[in-house]
């Protein structure tokens, strides 16, 4: 058994295993292709009697910890051929990814994670998360002068990077994105696709008003409901946030907007498109609890917060000295510092940044 990091020429031949698993290429082949930190040395593969039987991904990203920018290699895309699986070939590349995230300058390391103790093994912990859920999110009392409309990549990136720079990048934990990952992460950030090929499912809408954009929200119909997987709204402007809350719950059920509506809102109905077995629901899964002062204004607008949590979200300290380097402290102090804030609820890492 060969236990190494891919080949170029087995680009191809790593997808045809991971389709095995969500009979989805697309959906691994839409970060493979998009994202421009994608390396074939980040990309670890088992190769057994010719063929390609097991892989672990690295995904490059930067996150922001006490306000310095910190490596954080994501670990994802873990996938056994179902003929080789329990005799140990992705713990073999779980070692291999840890020797591959310390090499390649990864200081901190993230993964989602079903089989917690699986992963433990390797020094991964989980750490308990909130979702903030809105069940009311229909009737929620917003700016109804605002327009909304329809992001347009062109015209709008650079004023939405800036909302997302001002109002996420003033939390801990946030991955931090220039232009390029922007359009990397648009291009990926989503649920799988309905049909092979369809792409991203976003539907990423807009508050207007005079000219500028107060707010933006980015939805995807994950497990039969609404799910907001990034937000951003300048300072003052909640109300307008609340607005695209209200919209997309109404889309979500069919309801007609209480908003004016610009732009081609033809995706809305991706927020609908389910297997059919479940009911439209109004209701509205985000994170919320980094945004204290955000979930009272939500409860006064009449769609109070509910928290739901769990504890997929599992990380991982890979090199305490370095990160010691960044934040002034001892690796020690370091390593307690970076989970005290990976456990924070003040801190937020986005579902858009999932990968
Ligand atoms: C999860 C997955 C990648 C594990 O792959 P694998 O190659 O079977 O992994 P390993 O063999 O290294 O380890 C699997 C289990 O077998 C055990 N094992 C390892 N070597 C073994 C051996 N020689 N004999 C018996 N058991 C063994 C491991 O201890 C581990 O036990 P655990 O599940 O209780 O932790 C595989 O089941 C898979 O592809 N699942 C579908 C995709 C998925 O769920 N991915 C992970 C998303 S978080």
């Amino acid at each position: 058994m060969e236990i190494r990091a891919a080949l170029p020429s087995e680009r191809d031949e790593v997808l045809d295993l991971l389709a095995r698993w969500y009979d989805d290429r697309e959906f691994f082949a839409r970060y493979n292709h998009n994202d421009p930190k994608f390396r074939d040395a980040l990309c670890l593969v088992a190769r057994d009697a010719g063929a390609l039987v097991s892989t672990v991904q690295i995904f490059d990203r930067k996150i922001r910890l006490d306000g310095t920018a910190v490596p954080m290699g994501g670990i994802g895309s873990v996938f056994t051929h179902e003929n080789y699986r329990h005799k140990g070939v992705a713990s073999a590349l779980m070692r291999l990814a840890l020797q591959t995230l310390e090499r390649e300058g990864f200081e901190v390391s993230l993964l989602f994670a079903e089989r917690l103790t699986f992963y433990n093994q390797f020094g991964w912990k989980e750490i308990d998360r909130k979702f903030g859920v809105l069940t009311e999110a229909a009737a929620m009392r917003a700016d109804f002068g605002v327009e909304i409309d329809v992001f347009d990549i062109n015209r709008d990136l650079a004023e939405v990077a800036a909302i997302h720079r001002d109002y996420s990048g003033s939390f801990n934990v946030c991955v931090i994105r220039d232009p390029e990952d922007w359009r990397a992460n648009c291009s990926f950030a989503g649920n799988q696709p309905m049909h092979p090929g369809e792409g991203s499912e976003e539907y990423f809408v807009l508050a207007r008003a005079g000219g500028t954009i107060r707010a933006y929200a980015r939805a995807i119909r994950l497990y039969g409901v609404t799910m907001v997987m990034e937000y951003g709204y300048r300072s003052g402007a909640e109300a307008a946030l609340f607005a695209l809350l209200r919209h997309l719950s109404e889309s979500a059920q069919e309801l007609p907007s209480s908003f004016r509506l610009i732009g081609d809102h033809r995706r809305a109905a991706r927020l609908r498109s389910g297997s059919g077995a479940t009911a439209p629901t109004g209701g509205i899964v985000t994170h919320t609890a980094h945004d204290k002062h955000l979930e009272e204004r939500m409860a006064a607008a009449g769609a109070p917060v509910i928290h739901h949590t769990d504890n997929n979200y599992m990380w991982r300290i890979v090199t305490p000295e370095k990160l010691a380097a960044r934040l002034n402290a001892t690796p020690e102090g370091a390593t307690a510092r970076a989970m005290t804030l990976f456990a924070s609820d003040a801190s937020l890492f986005w579902t858009s940044d999932r990968f």
